[in-house]
C-alpha cells in the first residue's frame, strides 16, 4: 500500500489533522453561518472540509459535488444522491422520494452491495422548478435534523445554460433555510468571486470568507516523516524542508513527490538529496506530455519571462535588473507577457510576487 495519497480526497491516516483551522471552521459553521472557502487548488480544501464537518457530532454531512455540472437534471440527480447517502433506511428513502414526486424517483438496489440508490427520470427533472422540489426536499431535512450541506467545485454552476437565474433561485431558497449552515468550496478564484464578490451576483456577500492555505510547515512534517516510518524510510528534518519548499507547501503535490521519493527508494533507504531529485524525476516523466506543449506554445519573450521566473522566484519583473537579464526593454511588453501567462493559468500574483501555479513546472523549467 503506497503511503502516500493524492488526487483524492483523504482521511484518516492519509489526512494531516489541521487542529487550528478545523477550530476557527467549526465556530463558523456550528453557529450557522454560510462559508465559502476558497484556496488554491491540491491545497486540500475538500478533505479540511469533509474531514472537520464530520467531527461535529451535532452535524451531518451533506456533500454535493457539483465538479462539471452542465444541465439542471444532473445537478438534481447529485443533491438526490447526496441526500439519499444520509440515511439508507427504506422509511427515509421513500420519505424523500416522495418530497420529489414531480421527478419521477426511481429507487434501485446497488446489484453489489444491495444499498438503496435514489435517482431521478431525466425528462423529469430539468426545469428550475425541479430544481426548486429538490431544494425543497433538502430544507424539509433540514428541518428534521441538524445538516451542514457542502456544495464542491460551486464555481461550475456558472457553466451551466441560464445559470444567473439557476443562482437566483438557488439562493433564494438557501436563505430560508437559515439554520442549516452551507459551505460552498471552489477552487477557481476568480469564478468564485463572480459569484460571491460581484454586487451583481445573487449569492453577493451571503457567506463568510474563509482561506485554506497550506498546512503549518511543523505539522506536515510530523505527519510526512510519520508516513516515511511506516514505510521503514529514513528522512530529516531538511530533506523534509527541500520536499516542502519544491512544492511551495501545497499538500497535495507535497503528497505527490513524496509518493514518487517513495517509489524510487528502497524499505531502509535515508532520503537525502539524491532521493529526492530521484523523485522529482519521476514526476518529471509523468508531466512531460503537459510541461513540453506548455513550454513550446509560448513566445519566445513569454518563455524568457517565465525560465527568468524559475530561476529566480523572488524577482521582481519589472526590476531593472531582472529586464535586462531576460533581454527585454519595454516594460508593456512584460505586463503583456505576465498577464498572457496568468490568463494560461500558468502564474499567479500573490502579495506582490508570482508564483506557479505548478511549483513541478517550475523545477522542471530551471533544468531547460
Ligand atoms: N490534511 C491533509 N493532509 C495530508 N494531505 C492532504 C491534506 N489535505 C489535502 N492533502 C493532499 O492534497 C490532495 C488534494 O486534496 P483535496 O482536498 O482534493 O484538495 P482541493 O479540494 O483543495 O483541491 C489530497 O489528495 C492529498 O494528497
Ligand atoms: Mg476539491
Amino acid at each position: 500500500m503506497a503511503p502516500f495519497k493524492y488526487g483524492m480526497i483523504v482521511e484518516g491516516e492519509n489526512y494531516c489533522p489541521r487542529a487550528e483551522l478545523a477550530r476557527q471552521f467549526s465556530k463558523l459553521i456550528e453557529s450557522g453561518l454560510n462559508v465559502v472557502v476558497q484556496g488554491e487548488r491540491r491545497m486540500g480544501k475538500t478533505s479540511f472540509v469533509c474531514e472537520t464537518v464530520k467531527t461535529i457530532r451535532s452535524l451531518e454531512l451533506v456533500y454535493i459535488d457539483l465538479y462539471c455540472v452542465k444541465t439542471i437534471e444532473e445537478f438534481c440527480r447529485r443533491v438526490v444522491a447526496a441526500v439519499a447517502a444520509l440515511n439508507r433506511s427504506a422509511g427515509f428513502i421513500r420519505r424523500t422520494a416522495q418530497l420529489i414526486a414531480s421527478l419521477r424517483p426511481v429507487l434501485t438496489l446497488d446489484r453489489d452491495t444491495g444499498i438503496p440508490q435514489l435517482t431521478v427520470d431525466s425528462r423529469s427533472a430539468n426545469s428550475v422548478t425541479s430544481l426548486e422540489e429538490v431544494m425543497d426536499m433538502l430544507s424539509f431535512h433540514a428541518s428534521k435534523r441538524k445538516l451542514c450541506i457542502v456544495f464542491d467545485e460551486f464555481q461550475d454552476v456558472l457553466e451551466m445554460a441560464d445559470s444567473d437565474v439557476l443562482l437566483a433561485r438557488l439562493r433564494a431558497k438557501i436563505q430560508f433555510q437559515n439554520k442549516t449552515p452551507h459551505v460552498f468550496l471552489g477552487s477557481v478564484r476568480n469564478k468564485m468571486h463572480e459569484i460571491f464578490d460581484s454586487p451583481k451576483s445573487p449569492f453577493y456577500k451571503s457567506a463568510t470568507s474563509f482561506t485554506v492555505g497550506t498546512i503549518p510547515a511543523n505539522d506536515f512534517k510530523s505527519f510526512l516523516a510519520a508516513r516515511f516510518k511506516v514505510a521503514k524510510r529514513k528522512v530529516s528534518d531538511a530533506a523534509l524542508d527541500r520536499i516542502l519548499s519544491i512544492a511551495d507547501g501545497i499538500s497535495g503535490d507535497v503528497q505527490e513527490l513524496c509518493e514518487t521519493i517513495w517509489l524510487a527508494t528502497d524499505k531502509g533507504d535515508s532520503i537525502g538529496d539524491a532521493e529526492i531529485n530521484a523523485g522529482l524525476k519521476l514526476v518529471f516523466a509523468r508531466e512531460d506530455k503537459v510541461f513540453g506543449p506548455t513550454l513550446s506554445r509560448l513566445t519566445p519573450i513569454q518563455a524568457t519571462l517565465l525560465k527568468g521566473l524559475a530561476r529566480n522566484g523572488s524577482a521582481k519583473p519589472f526590476s531593472g535588473d531582472f529586464m535586462s537579464e531576460c533581454g527585454i526593454r519595454n516594460v508593456g511588453t512584460v505586463t503583456r507577457a505576465l498577464s498572457r501567462l496568468a490568463a494560461d493559468e500558468i502564474i499567479y500574483e500573490y502579495g506582490g510576487s508570482w508564483r506557479f501555479v505548478n511549483p513541478f513546472f517550475r523545477e522542471w523549467l530551471k533544468l531547460t
